[in-house]
C-alpha cells in the first residue's frame, strides 16, 4: 500500500505566527478526495512548525480532568441504564440527522483537540508523536461513520437498540470513540465502559460527543469493575451486541457468560515485520522500530517479531549492518513520559507481569539480546531486541504486549511467510522490499487482515486502511473500523423496506 502521511497546515495556536510553510501533502489529499464523497482524512499536527510545538508543550503541562463519571456498583443500575438507552429514541432519529450529529461530534472532537491531548498523555501514558493522530483518527471516525449513516437512509435495515462497547486503554480515544460512532451512526444507542486505566480520556472524548448534539440517553458512559456489575452488562438480554476490542481470551470469557452473544471483537496479533536482502534498509529499520516501539509496543498491530531473510539474516556484511542499524535505531530512543515532548518512547501503562515480565527478563534457548531491556522506573522500562528467537518457541508464538522484538533469521521468502502465518493471529503484516516478485509472493500468501508493504505496520488510516484481522485476531463477522461495511452489522438488514 503506498502511504503519504499527512499534516495539519494551520497552526493550532490564538496568537498571530510568521508565514511558515505548508507540511499538507496535497497529493494525497486529492487521491482521498476521489474516492468518497466528501470525505477527508483530519491532517494531524505539524511539529515543524514552532507554534504547534508550543502548543504540544502547553497541552503536555496541563493537569488532566479528574475522573467524575458514574460509577455501578450493583446489577440493578446496570437495568436502569440499558433500559435508558432501549427508550432514548435514537433509532427513531431520521438516518440523514444522525449523519450530521456524528459530522457535528466531528467538528467538536477537532474543537477538544488540546484537552484531548492532556488527558492522553497524563493518564494514558502516550507521546504526543502518538496521541495527536489518534485524535485524528478519532475525527475521521465521526465524519466517515457520517457518510455511513447517510447511506442507511432508505436501506432496508433495522439498527440494534443497545450497543456496549467494551475499549481497551492503549488507543483511548480512537477505539472507544470508534465503536460508539459507528453505533450511533447505524441507529443504536450506546454504553460505553471504559478500560479502568483510561477513564478519564474516555469522558473527555463522551463529552465532546455531548457537545456536538449526540444525546445523552442515546449516549452513556459508565464505569464498572470486572464483577457481577461488568458482567451483567454485557449479558444484558436487552442488549444487541457487544464491540470488544481487547484480548481473544476476553471475547472467549464472554461468550461462555452469554453464548448466543452478537460479538464484534478485535482481538490480540503477533505481528512480523519481513525484511529481505533487496528492502531499503534505512527505510526499513525506521519503519521497524516505528512499529516494534510506538507506544513501547503496546499496540495489537505492533511489530512483535522482524524476520530477516536470506542474506539479510546471515552473518554476511549486509546481515551484520542491518543488525547493527537496528540495533543502534532502537538504542536512540528516548524513554521517558509524554510530559516531556522530546520523549521518543514512553512508558508501560503498568508495571511488567506475565508475559511481558518474561519477555523482559527471560531468554528461550539459544537466543541472546541484541539489545537488552532496562528497568529504569516502575513503569519505564528501555526497549529490547532478542535474537535468533526460533520457529515454533514460546516468544514466536506468544503475544506479550510491550516494548521488546525478537529477530527471526529466515533461509529464503518462503521460510519468512511461513513462520509469519504460523502465529495463529492474522492481524498486521509488513514486508520491506524493493523486489516487485517478491512483493507480489507475499501479498498473495500472507494471512493478515492488514498487509503494508514497504511501510510500518501501525497506524492504520480511517477509510484508506480499514482496521482488522483474522484467525485468533477476530471473533464475530470481522467487517473492519474505519471500513465501508463496519456500520451496517449494527442491525438487521431485512428484505422490505424501513424506515431507518
Ligand atoms: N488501529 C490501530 C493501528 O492500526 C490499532 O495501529
Amino acid at each position: 500500500s503506498t502511504y503519504v502521511h499527512r499534516f495539519r497546515a494551520s497552526v493550532r495556536d490564538r496568537d498571530a505566527v510568521p508565514e511558515t510553510p505548508r507540511r499538507t501533502q496535497d497529493r494525497s489529499r486529492e487521491e482521498i478526495a476521489d474516492r468518497g464523497p466528501g470525505f477527508r482524512n483530519e491532517p494531524d499536527t505539524d511539529p515543524a512548525l514552532a507554534a504547534n510545538r508550543d502548543w504540544f508543550r502547553r497541552a503536555v503541562a496541563a493537569r488532566a480532568p479528574a475522573v467524575a463519571g458514574r460509577r455501578l456498583s450493583i446489577p440493578d443500575e446496570v437495568d436502569d441504564v440499558v433500559a435508558t438507552a432501549r427508550s432514548s429514541g435514537w433509532r427513531d432519529v431520521r438516518a440523514t440527522e444522525r449523519g450530521r450529529l456524528l459530522r457535528e461530534a466531528a467538528r467538536a472532537l477537532a474543537a477538544a483537540r488540546t484537552e484531548l491531548l492532556t488527558v492522553m498523555v497524563a493518564e494514558g501514558g502516550k507521546t504526543v508523536a502518538e496521541a495527536d493522530p489518534e485524535i485524528s483518527e478519532a475525527i475521521d471516525f465521526a465524519a466517515y461513520y457520517a457518510d455511513r449513516a447517510d447511506e442507511l437512509v432508505h436501506a432496508p435495515f433495522t439498527p440494534d437498540r443497545v450497543v456496549v462497547v467494551t475499549p481497551p486503554w492503549n488507543f483511548p480515544i480512537a477505539i472507544p470513540l470508534g465503536g460508539c460512532l459507528a453505533a450511533l451512526a447505524a441507529g443504536a444507542a450506546v454504553v460505553i465502559k471504559p478500560a479502568p486505566q483510561v477513564r478519564a480520556c474516555a469522558e473527555v472524548g463522551v463529552a465532546a460527543l455531548h457537545r456536538g448534539g449526540i444525546p445523552a440517553d442515546a449516549l452513556q458512559l459508565v464505569h464498572t469493575e470486572e464483577d457481577d456489575t461488568g458482567r451483567r452488562l454485557i449479558t444484558h438480554p436487552d442488549v444487541d451486541r457487544v464491540v470488544l476490542t481487547g484480548a481473544t481470551d476476553t471475547a472467549r470469557l464472554f461468550r461462555t457468560w452469554r453464548p448466543d452473544l452478537h460479538l464484534v471483537a478485535e482481538t490480540s496479533g503477533k505481528n512480523a515485520l519481513v525484511i529481505t536482502p533487496s528492502a531499503d534498509p534505512d527505510l526499513a529499520v525506521a519503519d521497524l522500530v516505528r512499529s516494534a516501539f510506538g507506544h513501547a509496543g503496546q499496540k495489537c498491530s505492533a511489530a512483535s517479531l522482524a524476520i530477516l531473510v536470506g542474506s539479510a539474516a546471515t552473518g554476511s556484511e549486509t546481515g551484520k549492518r542491518l543488525r547493527r542499524q537496528i540495533a543502534d535505531s532502537v538504542r536512540t530512543l528516548r524513554v521517558g513520559y509524554g510530559t516531556d515532548p522530546s520523549t521518543t518512547m514512553g512508558p508501560l501503562i503498568a508495571p511488567p507481569e506475565g508475559k511481558l515480565e518474561r519477555a523482559l527478563t527471560t531468554l528461550d534457548r539459544g537466543e541472546r539480546w541484541l539489545v537488552r531491556p532496562r528497568r529504569i522506573g516502575e513503569t519505564l522500562w528501555t526497549p529490547g531486541v532478542r535474537a535468533p528467537v526460533r520457529p515454533g518457541s514460546w516468544f514466536h508464538l506468544t503475544e506479550c504486549f510491550g516494548p521488546v522484538l525478537g529477530l527471526m533469521y529466515a533461509r529464503d521468502l518462503d521460510e519468512a511467510i511461513a513462520w509469519q502465518n504460523a502465529t495463529g493471529y492474522g492481524l498486521t503484516g509488513g514486508i520491506h522490499s524493493l523486489d516487485p516478485a517478491e512483493i507480489d509472493r507475499w501479498c498473495a500468501e500472507v494471512e493478515v487482515g492488514n498487509a503494508y508493504v514497504n511501510r510500518h505496520i501501525t497506524g492504520a488510516i480511517v477509510q484508506r486502511q480499514s482496521f482488522g484481522g483474522w484467525k485468533g485476531s477476530v471473533v464475530g463477522p470481522g467487517a473492519k473500523p474505519g471500513g465501508p461495511n463496519y456500520v451496517a452489522q449494527f442491525g438487521t438488514w431485512t428484505d422490505g423496506p424501513t424506515s431507518a
